[in-house]
C-alpha cells in the first residue's frame, strides 16, 4: 500500500522492538509516518531503532512494560510531550508463546502476568491515550489479537482466553469511542514466522517444512509484511466505514475443514 495519508502521522507501536510490529513499525515509517515504538525490552527498542534509522525512517523508541499502568501514564506523557495528537494506536504487545501447561497444575500468577500484558495492558494503553487519539481528526486503534481466540490447542486457555477478550475489548471499544471519531479493529494472526524480525540474540533463519507451508491453504507461512499491509489499511481513511471488526490473517488455515 502507498499512499499520502500517513505522512507526518503520529503511530505508537507496542511491543514494536521486534516480531511482527518491527514489521508494522518498517511499514508505518515507510509509509512517511513518525513512528514510535515502545517495548520492555530496552536492547530490542535500542536494536529496532537502529535497523530502521539506516533507511533514514522517522522513529524513536520509548521503553514501557504495558502491564504497568504507571509507566503506561508516563509513556503517553511523554508521546503528548513530543508529538500534538496520535493517529494510530497498534496493541500488539504481548506474551506470544501460548502454551501454558496443564490447568490442575497452573499457578494463578501465571495466568494473571499473560492476562496483564494480553489484554490489561491494551485497555491501559487505550485509556491513557485517549486524549491524544481525541486530537487525531481520525483516530485509529488496531488490537492484535490471534486465531487463538476463536480455536485452540489442548493448554493454551489463558493465551486463548486473554486475545477472546481482545477481540471483545475490540467491538466494544468501537462503540465506546465512535463519539470521539476513534475506530478500533483487530487483527487476529495465524502461524506468523518472525525469525528475522527478532533482536540480534533471537534472530534464526526461518526453516519451514513442506507440512508447516501445506497446512496453510495459501502454501506459505505468513509474514509480518503479509499482517502489515493489512494493518496499514485498517488505520488508514480507506477503512473508514470498518470498526469493531477483526480480519484474520491466517493463509486460510482456520476456514480449512478437516476430516481424518
Ligand atoms: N507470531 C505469531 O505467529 C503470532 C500469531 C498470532 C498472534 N500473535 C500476536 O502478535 C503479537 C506479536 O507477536 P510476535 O510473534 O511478534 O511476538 P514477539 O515475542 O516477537 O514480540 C513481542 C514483543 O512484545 C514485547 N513485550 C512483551 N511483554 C511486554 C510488556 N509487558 N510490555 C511491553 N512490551 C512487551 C516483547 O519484548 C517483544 O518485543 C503478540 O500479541 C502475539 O500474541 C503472533
Amino acid at each position: 500500500m502507498t499512499t499520502a495519508y500517513y505522512k507526518n502521522k503520529t503511530v505508537l507501536i507496542t511491543g514494536g522492538a521486534q516480531g511482527i510490529s518491527l514489521g508494522m513499525a518498517q511499514a508505518f515509517a515507510r509509509e512517511g509516518a513518525n513512528v514510535v515504538i515502545t517495548d520492555a525490552d530496552k536492547e530490542a527498542g535500542q536494536e529496532a531503532v537502529e535497523r530502521l534509522l539506516k533507511e533514514k525512517l522517522k522513529v524513536v523508541f520509548m521503553a514501557c512494560d504495558i502491564s504497568q499502568e504507571h509507566e503506561v501514564a508516563a509513556l503517553m506523557q511523554q508521546v503528548g510531550e513530543n508529538y500534538t495528537q496520535l493517529d494510530v494506536l497498534i496493541n500488539n504487545a504481548g506474551i506470544a508463546d501460548p502454551f501454558i501447561g496443564d490447568l490442575d497444575e497452573m499457578l494463578l500468577s501465571e495466568f494473571d502476568s499473560i492476562l496483564a500484558v494480553n489484554l490489561r495492558g491494551p485497555v491501559l494503553c487505550c485509556k491513557y491515550s485517549l486524549p491524544l487519539l481525541r486530537k487525531a481528526e481520525h483516530g485509529a486503534i488496531l488490537n492484535i489479537s490471534s486465531t487463538r481466540a476463536f480455536m485452540s490447542e489442548p493448554n493454551t486457555f489463558a493465551y486463548s482466553a486473554s486475545k477472546g477478550g481482545l477481540e471483545a475489548l475490540t467491538h466494544s471499544l468501537a462503540i465506546s469511542l465512535a463519539q470521539d471519531r476513534i475506530r478500533v479493529n483487530a487483527i487476529a494472526p495465524g502461524w506468523i514466522e518472525t525469525g528475522e524480525w527478532q533482536k540480534k540474540s533471537r534472530k534464526y533463519k526461518p526453516q519451514h517444512t513442506k507440512d508447516d507451508k501445506e497446512q496453510h491453504p495459501v502454501g506459505k507461512v505468513g509474514t509480518p509484511e503479509d499482517v502489515a499491509e493489512a494493518a496499514l489499511f485498517l488505520c488508514s481513511d480507506k477503512a473508514g466505514f470498518i470498526t469493531g471488526q477483526s480480519i484474520t490473517i491466517d493463509g486460510g488455515m482456520s476456514v480449512k475443514m478437516i476430516y481424518k
